[in-house]
């Protein structure tokens, strides 16, 4: 049987607790995942810090047979201007690959951001992750907001990333251009060579 945790909700002691153990447990092959950087080199303390954290959690007969299988956070990274926004991330043990858990991760993600009163979900994916992009722009609706050409360097290759976008409400975008029909003042701005 498969449970979803929310790890958060276990604040302030969530240390000793069995949840702890266990996104230890999962985040061990993925420490080094070279598509998951969020656990690069970070403690799970360091993830709960960070982020609201939801674990699928397979239940065993015994504590030793339970293992988390499947992570997901919602992650505010400014919750001054950009309250309304918040990063996703997503990973899967690598034995439960291709089993429809990354996809569920993400449905649910999108769900508790909802319940949370978010409007704008945000993920970034490298260009190269074909399964993870499959289930965000194609499963999901996120757009493609940027693509950040040779981002990121790792073991000397450099590597594209692609920043993807969902917004949960349904409001007119802001209009954030000035339509005019006259040049703009250059405000004694110099320009050269013109
Ligand atoms: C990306 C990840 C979360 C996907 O998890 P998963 O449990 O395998 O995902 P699912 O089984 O729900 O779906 C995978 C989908 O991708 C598709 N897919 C897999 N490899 C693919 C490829 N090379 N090209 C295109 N589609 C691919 C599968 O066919 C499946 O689609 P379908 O349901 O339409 O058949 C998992 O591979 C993972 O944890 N990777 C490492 C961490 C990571 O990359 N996280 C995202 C970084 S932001």
């Amino acid at each position: 049987m498969v449970t979803v945790i929310r790890l958060t909700e276990k604040w302030p002691n969530p240390y000793d607790s069995r949840e702890y153990h266990l996104l230890d447990g999962l985040m061990d092959p993925l420490r080094f995942d070279r598509d998951f950087t969020f656990f690069f080199g970070r403690t799970p303390d360091d993830v709960m810090r960070e982020a609201e954290v939801w674990l699928w959690i397979e239940e065993g007969k015994t504590p030793w047979e339970t293992a988390a299988i499947a992570y997901g956070h919602i992650q505010i990274t400014d919750p001054i201007h950009k309250a309304h926004v918040a990063r996703l991330g997503v990973c899967v043990h690598p034995a439960h690959r291709q089993n429809g858990w990354g996809t569920q991760v993400v449905g649910r993600l999108i769900q508790e951001a909802q319940a949370m009163g978010l409007k704008k979900l945000v993920a970034t994916v490298f260009a190269d992750n074909k399964a993870m992009l499959h289930i965000y722009h194609d499963k999901f609706g996120f757009e493609i907001e940027g693509h950040y050409r040779r981002e990121e360097c790792w073991d000397g290759e450099y590597r594209d990333v692609l920043s993807l976008a969902k917004f949960l409400d349904t409001r007119p975008e802001p209009v954030n251009v000035m339509v005019t029909s006259t040049p703009m003042p250059n405000y004694g701005v110099r320009t050269y060579g013109g």
